[in-house]
């Protein structure tokens, strides 16, 4: 099997919700867009489908500077993620709830979870867990499955009532789970409350308390701005993702790599910065490292991977990526992710 086969079995699966489009860009022709006509959100972006569009935007804006002229160097994409070892600077993003639209024929949440968080174990890298509305302190999939990792995986909770968050925390500790943290772009989602699980949005002093609360690293995931940035670094968050959830909570928000640079500047060394939002190759990976970022999350084609080969399907589009990356730092004269700097790009 191939990256490629596995698209095309993920085709199959999800005709109708995505197109599985060679550009996945959100643009208003795509099927899976149409939310602002009432079509359901699926793999969509919100509303029009701007800030899906805007992330890709953002990113295809960059250009990498060849640099070929060397000694000879096999690049490595080693790096650490809050202490750990990791293959590469590439994640696997807490997406979740594709059964919610495309039925447990496609791919059951049980099964997403594994294919995410072993499939990128495998590959040396980690599997983020996310939560939807089909989710609850018995109902634990992504739990589950760092817990079948050995604890190989985090944990992002919705942003709920402060005690269920806590509870979920307590439960991936048990699971052993690398760290834990909420997406605070989670707190408009109607889906949630309309299931009776009400998400709010998180003050400094909420966030403080969540970081409290647990042994394991916090992660604030869905910063679009300094000020965010800065109530997430003062609270204590060891690591935050610049994300806007991958267009799917505002529509007509930037792209993720236009806000990148600022949090760059201001946050850089104070916590760990993270990015996703249309990234879907080496090359992309190396140009928000350029920007500063520490590392990257891949949401769509992940859920494609694991929809068309499950856990062998993760774990090689992860290998893939990585050998994009590979060649993308080889032919900018990067031996080391250390090396990757804004020197690269135009
Ligand atoms: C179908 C789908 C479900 C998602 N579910 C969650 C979730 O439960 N929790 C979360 O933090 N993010 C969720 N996300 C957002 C991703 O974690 C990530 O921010 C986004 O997908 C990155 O953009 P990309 O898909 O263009 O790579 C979801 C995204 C998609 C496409």
């Amino acid at each position: 099997m191939s990256v490629e086969e596995d698209r095309k079995k993920a085709k199959e699966k999800l005709k109708g919700i995505c197109g599985i489009y060679k550009i996945c860009d959100g643009d208003p022709s795509r099927l899976c867009q149409g939310q602002s006509y009432g079509r359901k959100l699926g793999m969509g972006g919100a509303g029009t489908g701007a800030s899906f569009t805007n992330n890709v935007k953002a990113l295809k804006k960059i250009k990498l500077k060849m640099r070929v002229i060397s000694e000879n160097f096999e690049p490595t994409t080693e790096t650490t993620f809050l202490g750990k070892k990791i293959s590469m600077p590439i994640m696997a993003a807490s997406v979740t709830g594709v059964n919610s639209f495309g039925g447990d024929d496609v791919i059951t949440e049980k099964e997403l979870c594994r294919a995410i968080v072993l499939g990128c174990k495998e590959a040396g890298t980690i599997g983020f867990r996310g939560e939807t509305y089909t989710y609850s302190l018995e109902n634990t999939f992504g739990i589950d499955a760092i817990a079948e990792a050995g604890g190989w995986g985090i944990k992002i909770s919705k942003p709920r009532k402060q005690e269920t968050i806590i509870k979920f925390f307590k439960k991936a500790e048990k699971a052993g789970a690398i760290a834990v943290g909420i997406d605070t772009d989670g707190c408009g989602s109607l889906i949630m409350a309309k299931h009776n699980k009400p998400v709010f949005s998180k003050t400094v002093e909420d966030l403080k308390e969540l970081v409290k609360s647990t042994s394991l690293p916090f992660i604030v995931k869905g910063i679009m701005g300094v000020k965010d940035a800065k109530e997430a670094v003062e609270a204590g968050a060891k690591a935050i993702v610049v994300s806007n959830h991958g267009g799917r909570v505002l529509d007509h928000t930037p792209g993720t790599a236009d806000i990148l640079p600022s949090i760059v500047e201001a946050y850089k060394g104070k916590t760990t910065i993270l990015i996703d939002g249309g990234i879907r190759t080496g090359y992309d990976v190396l140009k928000v490292l350029a920007l500063g970022a520490e590392g990257v999350l891949v949401g769509r084609d992940v859920i494609r991977a694991a929809v068309g080969g499950g856990i062998e399907g993760v774990t090689r589009l992860m290998n893939h990526l990585q050998s994009t990356l590979k060649k993308a730092m080889k032919m900018t004269d990067c031996k080391s992710i250390k090396d990757v700097t804004g020197d690269i790009i135009i």
